[in-house]
């Protein structure tokens, strides 16, 4: 599929991109341009993708009935573009986000959108906005596509008409600042997805019923919060927005289960392949708090860490919920958490070889 080009006539100027650069943050800069595909169903249900284009970056202009904005039939992806010493530009394993979009909006009763568009449409935006491609350590530039349904209609059914896009948004730590171990909040009295749910697509709607129990944890000075599954004896599903690993001082490796309720995080299988090859032995199942908080206390748990696309791998330092505190022991630079992200950074960013043919080149 051709992608026309529009160019902005406003784009910022080299000197306000060299300042969002020296201090990007995370989400809060966009770069100067967008990717849009649409779709439309005709009468006899037959739905095509059309005008694929690079326009500006501003506004959407919606129709107020737009069905996205009532029902929330929407999905999004999250992946980053890597810039390397020789000035070449990398994403890390697309198809897969590609193929996670897919099986999101099957969940949504949204249109499959074929991967090789949605490789062409990151290629497409990120040498328009090239320059926006940020080069200090452990910075990327956030590349988020998404599609949400514009057909202005209120009966509750998939959308006639949905458009693609894709924004991209220079990216550092996405806590702010020093990577450092951060406090998490436990949750009681919230779920963020049910058996049957959409826990496992990544649609809007699992983020907006964790801000409930985000606000909790900010107001308890923590950083995300850790949803449980109340039905499955409290076993830990993951954060508001990435998933969660421990490390037990025999060499393991254990992550929850892919049980409909958690997203395939693309950082989750990275992270499991990696640490297999440095002959960690890798368990998904279920873990319980109860045995969160017992090997905390009988010393066999060494690490605990969150990953995903914006965090990468942070540490968790500590566990809080109003009667209670879980702290992880202090293991510092010389942690598998730690030795894990600089191996997978260093794919990223071209330092270590890519001897699994993780990247993909954008331009
Ligand atoms: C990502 O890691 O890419 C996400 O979509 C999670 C969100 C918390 C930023």
């Amino acid at each position: 599929m051709e992608f026309s080009q529009q160019l902005s006539t406003t784009p910022k100027s080299a000197e306000e991109r060299a300042k969002i650069l020296a201090d990007p943050g995370f989400g809060d800069y966009f770069t100067d341009h967008t990717a849009v595909v649409d779709w439309t169903q005709d009468a006899s249900g037959k739905g095509v993708w059309h005008d694929a284009r690079i326009e500006p970056y501003g506004p959407i202009m919606m129709d107020p009935a737009a069905s996205v904005l009532h029902y929330g039939q929407e999905i999004f992806e999250g992946l980053k573009a890597y810039r390397h010493a020789d000035g070449s530009v990398w994403t890390f394993r697309p198809e897969a986000n590609a193929a996670r979009f897919n099986t999101s909006a099957r969940r949504l009763a949204l249109p499959e959108l074929p991967t090789d568009v949605f490789i062409d449409s990151l290629k497409r935006l990120v040498s328009v906005d090239v320059d926006w491609v940020p080069s200090g350590e452990g910075e990327a530039l956030y590349l988020r596509p998404f599609m949400i349904a514009t057909e202005a209609f209120l009966g509750v059914r998939p959308s006639h008409e949905v458009s693609y896009r894709v924004i991209a948004s220079p990216a550092g730590n996405y806590f702010g600042g020093e990577l450092k171990p951060v406090s998490i909040w436990l949750s009681t009295q919230y779920a963020r997805a049910g058996h049957g749910g959409t826990g496992e697509a990544k649609c809007g709607g699992n983020y907006a019923a964790s801000l409930a129990a985000q606000l909790e944890a900010e107001a308890n000075d923590c950083k995300q919060v850790l949803f449980l599954d109340p039905t499955n004896d409290f076993a830990v599903d993951e954060l508001g927005g990435m998933n969660v690993f421990f490390v037990f001082t025999d060499g393991t490796l254990v992550t929850p289960e892919l049980n409909g309720n958690i997203l395939h995080g693309v950082t989750r299988s990275s992270v499991m392949e990696l640490a297999r090859e440095r002959g960690l032995t890798v368990q998904e199942r279920k873990i319980t708090i109860d045995e969160w908080r017992s090997a905390a206390a009988d010393g066999s748990l060494a690490e605990v860490f969150a990953c995903g696309t914006a965090a990468v791998i942070t540490p968790i330092g500590e566990l809080k919920t109003t009667d209670e505190s879980i702290v992880t022991p202090e293991t510092g630079k010389g942690s598998v958490a730690m030795a894990i992200r600089e191996q997978l950074l260093g794919i990223q960013t071209g330092t270590i070889e890519d001897t699994h043919g993780w990247l993909t080149r954008l331009v």
